[in-house]
This record gives structure tokens, sequence and C-alpha cells, in this order.
């Protein structure tokens, strides 16, 4: 079957997105991970998609569908999330990073099962993990990606959301509501606050996560037009 030549307003760029939550193994059978469902990070690639943007997405959800004309990159780990993007950040025009990335892993990986008893399980250590979006924001040049991120967070705080937004050094921040029955993991409806670097702050109640994709794309590609200009 043909496929139609892309059509829309994000022709020509290039965009990866993150989604899902990181799984951090243990051993063979245990892993720590977070209820990120990946579906926010799958709606914003569908959306940029339909909007005529080639799209990478680089997940850890391997039961969500892929949305038609994107390329899916599957990933577990923090590290193997990290290794993928920076494969992809030459040429992309954006970076979006929907995923819930874990803050720390096991120090060290055990490829027997540990026993509960006997190997300190109950000690398991953990190391940092990268900030993948903080290391793009120091590392990139004028050149450079648009660099969004989302903050998972229990209320709607707006200078924390301020405050990663200039720690990590990027252009856009979606903050968005994770502890509501209708917000957040694994439901498909979301609140959210977005901000940019220059002062830009833009309210979405709740809605679905695939309207929230959209007014997403808009930003972006309003951000986008303003780099070229
Ligand atoms: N992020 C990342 N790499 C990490 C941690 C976070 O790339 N190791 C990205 C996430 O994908 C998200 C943004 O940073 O786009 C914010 O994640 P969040 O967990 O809200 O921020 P943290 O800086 O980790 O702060 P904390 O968890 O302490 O609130
Ligand atoms: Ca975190």
């Amino acid at each position: 079957r043909a496929l139609a030549p892309p059509t829309g307003p994000l022709v020509g760029r290039r965009v990866v997105v993150t989604a899902g939550g990181t799984r951090e193994p243990i051993d063979p059978v245990r892993f720590i991970g977070n209820r990120s469902s990946g579906k926010m990070g799958t709606s914003i690639a569908e959306a940029c998609a339909r909007r005529g943007a080639r799209v990478d997405l680089v997940t850890t959800a391997s039961g969500l569908p892929v949305p038609p004309g994107v390329r899916a990159l599957h990933v577990d780990t923090a590290l193997e999330m990290r290794e993928a993007v920076r494969g992809l950040t030459a040429d992309a025009d954006a970076i979006v990073k929907a995923a819930a990335v874990a803050d720390f892993r096991p120090a060290s990986y055990h490829d027997q099962k540990l026993k509960k008893e006997a190997d300190g399980l109950a000690e398991v250590v953990l190391t940092r993990n990268p900030d993948i979006l903080a290391e793009l924001g120091r590392e990139r040049g004028p050149e450079g990606p648009l660099l969004v991120g989302f903050a998972a967070e229990t209320d709607l705080e707006e200078e924390r959301g301020r405050e990663k937004l200039h720690d990590k050094g990027i252009d856009l921040i979606v903050i968005n509501r994770v502890d509501m029955a209708d917000a957040g993991f694994g439901v498909d409806t979301n609140r959210a606050l977005l901000l940019t670097a220059q002062g830009g702050r833009t309210e979405v109640p709740l809605t679905t996560k695939s309207r929230l994709a959209e007014v997403l794309c808009n930003e972006l590609e309003h951000l986008l037009a303003e780099r070229d200009r």
C-alpha cells in the first residue's frame, strides 16, 4: 500500500518522544518501577506524527500499540533510554521527555534470583541514574533541539515546575497531576500547567491525554517557528 506523503504543520520536523516508566532490574525476577503507563507520551507521538513530523518514540510501554507513522524503540532502563535518546539527538528538532525515569537504580544486578533470607534483598543498594533531560540541556549548543520536560507532581506546584525548567535548561515543562482519580497514571485524562522558559503560562483543566497532546503540539509548533525567526 502506497503511503500518502505527509502533510501538516510539522512536515520536515523530527521529534523524539519518550514514554512510560523505566524498569530498573534487581535480579531476573524483580525490578524497581513506577506507575507511568506510557499513554501521555504515546499520545504526543501520535499527535506529532499526524501533523507531519517524523517521530521516534523511545518507550518502555511494550503493550501499547505504536501509533501510525511513528517509529518505536523499546527500552527498559534509564540507561537504555539515555543511549537511545542520545543516538537520536543530533537530528532532532524537538525532544519531548514524557517518560517517568527512575531517579535511582540498583547499584548492582544479580543474575541469580536473590533469596529473601540469605541475599540481602532488604538492603538493595541504589545508585543515582543520570538526569537525561538535564544532560541534554547542558550539552546542547545554539543549534540543538527544543527540549520539553514533564513533571509529575502531587500538586500543580508552579514554583517547583519553574525550578525544574531552569535547572534542567529546557524550553517548556508540562506539570501534571498524578494523584487524582481523573489525572495522571494509567487513566486517559489529565490536568496540566505548561510553563515556558520565556515566561509563558498555559493552564489546561481536566481534559483527555490526546487533547493535552494537541495543546502541547500547538506550543511546540509555536516555539519551533519562533526559533526559526
Ligand atoms: N528526567 C530525566 N532523567 C531522569 C529524571 C527525570 O530525563 N533521571 C526527566 C523526566 O523525563 C521529566 C523531567 O525530567 O521530563 C522531570 O522529571 P521529574 O521526576 O519530575 O523531576 P526530577 O528532577 O527527577 O525531580 P523529583 O523526582 O525529585 O521531583
Ligand atoms: Ca524524578
